[in-house]
């Protein structure tokens, strides 16, 4: 499936032309999918089959984390493709109007940058000190997770992240989403 998913990400950056002038504004170096093919799911069964592999991690997610849903389901809203050749970034954002949100990285280039998610109590530490450099993981400012071909990193929406400048030589490939329960 990853193979698929790779072939149609690639051919769909090539067939976007309203996705990649987009882009060019405003992912530069990069293509995203998030302007103009944002509902992929329901566009590509390779894509579809993904989300159901998604559904399955998301429900396990929402019950680790306790919430109560009130009897409703998480449901996918969004599902769109991000491909960053080298040095491309994708600045500190949120994902507003989402419960769960969360990347599957497709294609991921030896040294291929993370995902970078910020402490969001940072605007609260007023005088606390800096943290030893070996500090649990838990308790930094700042947290890398790799991205890792075939994986899936999940979190809550309201939680600031970023991609660093991609150090790879080639593209990183990942397909990110959102999912809401209202
Ligand atoms: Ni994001």
């Amino acid at each position: 499936m990853n193979r698929r998913l790779l072939r149609e990400c690639r051919h769909l950056e090539r067939d976007d032309e309203s996705g990649r002038r987009w882009s060019a504004k405003n992912y530069p170096g990069g293509y995203t999918s998030y302007n103009s093919a944002s509902r992929m799911h329901e566009l590509s069964p390779t894509f579809a089959q993904l989300q159901r592999g998604l559904d399955r991690h998301v429900a396990s997610f929402a019950k680790a984390l306790e919430f109560d849903l009130e009897g409703r389901e998480l449901q996918i809203t969004d599902c769109w493709v991000n491909i960053m050749p080298r040095q491309v970034v994708h600045s500190l954002h949120l994902h507003p109007l989402a419960t769960i949100s969360g990347t599957y990285y497709v294609h991921t280039p030896r040294g291929s940058a993370g995902l970078k998610l910020e402490d969001p109590r940072l605007d609260r530490y007023m005088a606390a000190p800096p943290l030893k450099a070996n500090a649990r993981a838990d308790r930094q400012r700042w947290v890398v997770v790799p991205a890792q071909a075939g994986t899936l990193v999940l979190f809550e929406s309201w939680l600031r992240h970023e991609v660093p400048p991609n150090p790879a030589p080639s593209p990183r490939i990942s397909i990110s989403f959102n999912y809401n329960w209202f």
